[in-house]
């Protein structure tokens, strides 16, 4: 286990090596008892994060803010662009650059791709990508191997169905590019053929040994599988409404394919129609640990980066 975390900031999953994931893993777990206790410890008192959110959400602010709370810290920041002074024409940059004076770290959502990296270029606090457009979201990757991990107890050796909006979907993107660094784990690309995983991220795939297959079914590989991963379909990134209706609804888990199965199901929320609500009172349903174990993880995350960085 490596003693210090090498990283300044969180862009993307693909700037981390397998033992980056376990420090921030391994950091999770010391702290879940303070979590789940609602408890709070002294760790970053006195600290501010600047919450820079863009696009609409509600999980990662909000675990974002419980996290930094629980710490002792404080938060400031918007909600959406209209609420921000960038609706009046303020640039992304100066915005960041004011938010930079007040802030210990920044917490980046935005709906275009590589706004997280661009404004860790210009700030020297700490920055943290919470999703950039369809591009990635290695914090709800981080604690989806959390999760993995404490339900199932290993990572290495699993196969995982990711199932629904491979496309636009960016905690798919980043899962599928973490899972890579452990050993003998298969993936299973669980989509219809208009929502295929990109190139891009295949070809990271490619690049490594990690065994991955495109299927259509769910049926097909269900009872081969120890986590299906399901997700939405993105609808606010079609450009043609059509194209989203058309596919609306193409998967949907419930109770019954669920029996006899010795699986978990997860999903990084929120969800649509994807997973029947019949499936939320079975022991498959891990989707709303999942939201809760954002937590202990994000406090991780915030203790870590801004532990490493003072100003
Ligand atoms: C996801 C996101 O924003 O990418 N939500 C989340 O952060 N838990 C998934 C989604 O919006 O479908």
């Amino acid at each position: 286990m490596i003693k210090i975390f090498r990283l300044k900031n969180i862009i993307s999953i693909k700037d981390f090596e397998r033992e980056d994931i376990e420090y921030i893993l391994d950091e999770a777990s010391k702290l879940e008892d303070i979590a789940q206790s609602r408890d709070i410890s002294e760790e970053l008192k006195g600290k501010i994060l600047g919450l820079m959110f863009f696009e609409p959400s509600t999980r990662t602010r909000i675990s974002f803010e419980t996290a930094m709370k629980r710490l002792s810290g404080g938060c400031i920041g918007f909600t959406s662009s209209g609420s921000s002074s960038v609706s009046k024409g303020e640039s992304i940059a100066d915005t960041a650059k004011m938010f930079e004076g007040y802030s210990d770290a920044l917490v980046i959502r935005h709906e275009l791709e590589g706004v997280s990296k661009f404004i860790s270029d210009i700030v020297d606090v700490p920055v943290i990508n919470a999703g950039d457009g369809a591009g990635q979201h290695p914090t709800q990757t981080l604690l989806d191997l959390y999760t993995i991990k404490k339900e199932i107890g290993q990572i290495d050796g699993l196969k995982i169905a990711l199932i629904g909006d491979l496309k636009f979907g960016r905690t798919v993107h980043s899962l599928s590019n973490a899972l890579c660094l452990f050993d003998n784990v298969k993936i299973y690309l669980v989509s219809p053929p208009e929502l295929r995983m990109p190139q891009e991220v295949l070809h990271d795939l490619d690049k490594t040994s990690i065994e991955y297959e495109e299927v259509d079914n769910i049926e097909d590989i269900i009872d081969d599988v120890n986590v299906l991963y399901v997700t939405r379909i993105q609808k606010e990134r079609f450009a043609d409404i059509n194209d989203y209706l058309q596919i609306k609804g193409a998967y949907i888990i419930n109770r019954k394919m669920l029996e006899g199965k010795d699986l978990i199901v997860m999903h990084p929320l929120p969800r649509i129609d994807e997973i029947d609500g019949d499936v939320d009172d079975t022991k498959y349903n891990k989707y709303f640990t999942q939201a809760a174990n954002a937590v202990p993880v994000r406090m991780a995350i915030l203790k870590t980066l801004i532990k490493n960085n003072p100003k």
